[in-house]
């Protein structure tokens, strides 16, 4: 497994690659990005890209652009020995791991990707600026490492849909796979942030998943979440195209403790 540092790193992998010959074709390449402190939610899209490409890239970077609270940033999770353990039991050929931030933003994020109106609803409009720095890296991740497939979970919904779009509008050469969300047994979604969770907070926490899929009134589930300890910041139904059709889906985001959990669910 190869570890990518810097951007003439990726740039030479990928040129390699591309002159390996795959039943007389261009070899295909899966890219998994991630900010790392890897759990089995960020496994399953690594097995899924292993399986339909010849080769697959993951990167690890928490892109500081993306973060709109210093704290949430500063307190991000990182096991990078694991995750790279991880990457390479399940065959990932190279991780991109940048040596510094400037690899990626060597403009100081002057230059910016940003979309004027999913963007700000949801998780945009309690985090400014969020997915401006999420479209923005994942560009800059697209333009360096080519793939023909990039996989991203549904668990962060929002972020699939703003990146498909992206891809559309930009006429972006790859095919964005989701992949379906990954959850304990108790239903909770999986996140690197659920280990900042207390063992209390821990056991409350499959209740967000419970509540939004149990009680259809909107009013009353913001109601019961706020009753039992999650601080609610937005509960909302939304219809928007999959795959051309119209799909009616509930979206949460809600603070336990210091964690902020997000969710979605097909209603
Ligand atoms: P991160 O939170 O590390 O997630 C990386 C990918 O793993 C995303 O596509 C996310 O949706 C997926 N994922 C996380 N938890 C999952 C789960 N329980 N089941 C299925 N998939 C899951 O999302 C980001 O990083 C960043 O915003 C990034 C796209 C890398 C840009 O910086």
């Amino acid at each position: 497994m190869k570890i990518l540092r810097t951007i003439s790193d990726c740039k030479q992998w990928r040129a390699q690659v591309s002159l390996e010959k795959s039943n007389h074709s261009s070899p295909t390449i899966g890219f998994v990005p991630t900010m790392g402190a890897l759990h089995i939610g960020h496994e399953s899209l690594i097995k899924t890209s292993r399986k339909e490409n010849d080769f697959t890239v993951l990167s690890i970077f928490v892109n500081p652009t993306q973060f709109n609270n210093p704290d949430d940033l500063k307190n991000y999770p990182s096991t990078i020995e694991k995750d790279l353990e991880m990457a390479e039991k399940n065959g990932v050929n190279a991780v991109f791991i940048p040596e510094s931030i400037d690899q990626l933003y060597p403009d100081q994020y002057r230059f910016k990707v940003s979309e004027s109106e999913f963007s700000r609803e949801l998780c945009g409009a309690h985090r400014p600026g969020h997915f401006d720095g999420v479209l923005t890296v994942v560009m800059k991740l697209f333009n360096l490492i080519n793939p023909t497939r990039a996989y991203f979970g549904e668990k962060d919904h929002q972020q699939l849909t703003l990146i498909k779009d992206m891809v559309n509008s930009f006429f972006l050469p790859l095919e964005i796979v989701a992949c379906p969300t990954v959850r304990e047994t108790s239903g909770l979604a999986m996140s690197s942030r659920n280990t900042r969770l207390s063992t209390a907070e821990l056991a409350l926490a499959p209740k967000l998943f419970e509540t939004i899929k149990q009680i259809k009134n909107k009013e009353q589930a913001i109601k019961k979440l706020n009753d039992m300890g999650f601080l609610v910041d937005y509960l909302e139904d939304q219809t928007h195209f999959e795959n051309d059709r119209p799909k009616m889906r509930r979206y949460v985001a809600a603070t336990l403790g210091k964690v902020r959990l997000i969710d979605n669910v097909e209603i």
